[in-house]
């Protein structure tokens, strides 16, 4: 057990997806995996751990924002030895040829400011994703026919932007989508030697306002935990 994972020892599989929203977690658990147990539930931020083609996977989430993905993160890798970690979640869109329910898999992850930078200062860390799981989870993407996008996102401190200029600069830089975690994923699993990637499913839209209706959501969301689990054991 650690401070925010309530979990034995040995009940966190080598390879966790993280999604926001625990009951994410829970759905993605009881459609994709089978034999799923709940292996954490401290602060309601559910786990579960199971197998996908005979593979032991575990889907814990990670609360929304870098500070609330941090504490998960770091606790799964430096305390559970996590070594492959997925988010899968939703996003922005902010390029118009980005449309609502694609996929979106961050090469790189931009951000002002996150729970890391305090060790970066000056530095303009550039967080990216592993290459390996990159390539593969393309590869699972253009199997599943998923109108898919690869390239940079933002991962922002805010969903309630107070600054516009921020996000036109982003979509002025060819940046696809906006979230909340993936910079710091890719930052600590840079620190601890560890894989990871973001595989996220359009959920809005920046410049036309549209939003995914939520009866929409799961099919949508499926293709990503699908692409996720492909790459991660390709
Ligand atoms: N996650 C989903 N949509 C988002 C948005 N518009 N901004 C930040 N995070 C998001």
């Amino acid at each position: 057990m650690t401070v925010h994972i309530g979990a034995k020892p040995g009940d966190i599989a080598d390879t966790v997806l993280m999604p926001g929203d625990p009951y994410r977690a829970k759905w993605a658990a009881e459609t994709f995996l089978e034999g799923a147990e709940l292996v954490n539930e401290v602060r309601g931020m559910l786990g579960f751990t199971g197998t996908w083609r005979g593979n032991r996977v575990t889907i814990q989430g990670s609360g929304m924002g870098m500070p609330s993905l941090s504490i998960y993160a770091n606790e799964l890798m430096t305390e559970y030895g996590a070594q492959t970690l997925i988010r899968i979640g939703s996003c922005g869109g902010m390029q118009s040829h980005v449309g609502i329910r694609d996929v979106i898999i961050a090469m790189t992850a931009s951000t002002i400011t996150s729970p890391s930078s305090g060790i970066f200062r000056e530095l303009n860390y550039a967080p990216c994703a592993d290459w390996g799981l990159l390539r593969a989870a393309v590869q699972a993407a253009e199997k599943l026919e998923a109108k898919t996008h690869v390239g940079g996102i933002y991962s922002s401190d805010v969903f309630y932007a107070e600054r516009p200029d921020l996000d036109e600069q982003m979509v002025r830089h060819g940046i696809l989508g906006v979230e909340m975690e993936a910079a710091e994923l890719y930052t600590l699993a840079a620190r601890h030697k560890r894989r990871a990637l973001a595989v996220l499913t359009v959920s809005d839209h920046l410049q036309t306002g549209e939003a995914l209706p939520s009866e929409d959501r799961e099919k949508s969301f499926g293709d990503m935990v699908e692409i996720a689990l492909e790459a991660a054991f390709a």
